[in-house]
């Protein structure tokens, strides 16, 4: 275990490091974006989407050095999804990595427009131009994201949320599609991009996409659990809001032990399409049980 987390902290200050130094410096015209920018992105947060994809690209055999400018670039579409869910529209919420909302900190208009340009800024570092790999080959990793996160993806998902929050409409199958689209595509897609980097078969990338499934959905349960078992100091971030909200939510619509019985299902399926890949250097399993185990 100690292994894997010294790997995850590693990877997560490499990350912070690249996000650092390639977002627009805070006094760029106009500053209060680029602030509200670099506020919104480097205050933490456990970067498990960029270190899940220099996992993926590790096992399929890179060196991830040339691949972290698109790699980081995943955390500011994250980032953006968070500032955006957190605006008083959706989910109305004032903490997040243990302090102030962006746009609580620098106003509604400034929260909308901070996702905005995370999400275009994305865009740019992942069609930057990738030392090795062809740009063919680039495009269809830069397309594997963008469709993660559409109408039919990421939004598609955080619209099913919103628009049965405080229903009485629950079924499995809306919860699956809730899940599944506004936190697994992203993970997936994340999974999928490092192996894409990596120039890994096919065989691979569908073995990584099988694991991105699972551990994606598996995410979004847990969060769901921690929203009702751990507390804002724990979580940095409101706890207790989805019952509050009328959140549609594994716990709430199966209970809390077969929510749990779920994760552990999709945690087997996870670990065993990441011993596909065996590469010498394979952290994908450590990551999903982490996945599965975190309390924050
Ligand atoms: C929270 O994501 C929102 C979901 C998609 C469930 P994380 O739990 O990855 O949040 P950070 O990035 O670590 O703050
Ligand atoms: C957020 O889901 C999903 C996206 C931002 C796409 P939640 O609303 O459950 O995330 P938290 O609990 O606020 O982090
Ligand atoms: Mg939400
Ligand atoms: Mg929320
Ligand atoms: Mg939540």
């Amino acid at each position: 275990m100690s292994a894997l987390l010294d790997y995850l902290n590693d990877k997560r200050q490499l990350v912070d490091r690249v996000l650092g130094a390639n977002l627009p410096p805070a006094d760029t015209p106009p500053a209060v974006i680029h602030e509200a920018m670099r506020y919104a992105v480097l205050g933490g947060g456990k970067r498990i989407r960029p270190i899940v994809a220099i996992a993926a690209a590790e096992a399929c055999g890179a060196d991830v050095e040339g691949l972290l400018v698109p790699i980081a670039a995943l955390e500011l579409i994250h980032t953006y999804s968070l500032v955006h869910d957190d605006l008083p529209a959706l989910d109305n919420d004032d903490l997040r990595r243990g302090r102030k909302t962006t746009h609580v900190v620098f106003g509604e208009a400034m929260g909308i427009l901070t996702g905005d340009a995370l999400l275009t800024e994305a865009f740019a570092w992942l069609a930057r131009p990738v030392a090795g790999i062809d740009a063919a080959h680039q495009l269809r990793a830069v397309r594997e994201v963008a469709v993660a996160v559409d109408s039919k993806g990421m939004i598609g998902g955080q619209v099913a949320d919103v628009i049965t929050t405080g229903t009485n409409e629950a079924s499995p199958e809306l919860l699956d599609f809730i899940h599944r689209n506004k936190t697994g595509k992203l993970l997936t897609a994340s999974v999928v991009l490092g192996g894409l980097l990596a120039g890994a078969p096919e065989e691979k990338v569908d073995a990584l996409r099988r694991y991105g499934n699972a551990v994606g959905l598996a995410f979004q349960i847990v969060d769901d659990l921690l929203d009702q078992e751990e507390d804002a100091a724990t979580l940095g971030k409101t706890a207790g809001k989805d019952l509050a909200q009328g959140k549609l939510t594994y716990p709430a619509v199966f209970g809390t032990d077969a929510a749990r019985a779920r994760v552990e299902s999709l945690l087997e399926e996870a670990v065993l399409n990441a011993d596909i890949i065996a590469g010498p250097v394979n952290y994908l399993a450590g990551i999903a049980r982490f996945i599965c185990e975190r309390r924050s």
